[in-house]
């Protein structure tokens, strides 16, 4: 079944109701808003975390007391930014990211920010990048966060739980997709890549999990699971 468009007008309502929220709760600041700029500015695809998700990730990793965070897709940084600022100067944020221009822009956002010192990034795929971590005993991370490419979702949940404790959380960015997770008997790999790491979170008895719609030109949402104690 396909499934219904939101209007203009709903479209509309969802955006004023995102921008009130964000004029309450998240500052204007410059440095943020000069990563976005730039980021748009080297032609890369404007996909960042809306600011109200970005508060929100910044308070899960607070709320949690997260001090190792594992990023998977980097961007211009500007998630990154709001994790990196909510693990305070003593934290690590391991962030994965293939793409070199993706790199060169972020780099220069974190370090703007004064926030590369607490930041590695790890230029490759992050499959690879992952693979290596888990051979080596990476030290298991507080929070990771999926943010990439997304037919391999379900491969980077995997690698998450074997890079995890228990208490962590995981998060996934784009688990709604306007609604298409909804349909069945589709083709889209995108959408079939998060339908089933939708399913194989909710069906991994180690995880308790909610996903929370997230308003941006439509609706999307985020995935937070706890691994169980
Ligand atoms: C896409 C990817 C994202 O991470 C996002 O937040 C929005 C869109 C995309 O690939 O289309
Ligand atoms: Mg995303």
């Amino acid at each position: 079944m396909k499934t219904p468009t939101p209007t203009d007008e709903q479209r509309h309502l969802l955006l004023e109701i995102d921008h009130y929220i964000e004029r309450l709760f998240v500052p204007r600041d410059f440095v943020f808003l000069q990563a976005l700029r730039d980021t748009a500015a080297a032609g890369l695809p404007q996909i960042n975390v809306s600011a109200n998700e970005g508060k929100l990730l910044y308070l899960l990793a607070r709320i949690a007391g997260a001090q190792r965070v594992l990023e998977i897709g980097l961007l211009g940084g500007y998630s990154t930014m709001w994790l990196a600022r909510a693990i305070g100067p003593q934290g690590r944020l391991v962030t994965l990211e293939v793409n070199e221009k993706c790199v060169g822009v972020a780099r220069k956002n974190l370090e703007r920010a004064g926030l590369i010192s607490r930041v590695e990034i790890r230029h490759d795929d992050a499959q690879v990048s992952l693979k290596r971590m888990v051979d080596a005993g990476e030290p298991p991370f507080d929070l990771v966060f999926i943010d990439a490419d997304k037919p391999s979702y379900p491969v980077y949940l995997d690698y998450a739980m074997k890079l995890t404790h228990p208490g962590s959380l995981i998060l996934a960015d784009n688990v709604i997709r306007d609604g298409k997770v909804t349909e069945t008997g589709g083709t889209d790999k995108l959408v079939l890549g998060i339908q089933e790491f939708n399913r194989k979170l909710a069906a991994n008895p180690k995880l308790e999990t909610i996903v929370v719609t997230v308003t941006r030109e439509g609706i999307d949402g985020l995935a937070i699971a706890r691994v169980k104690d």
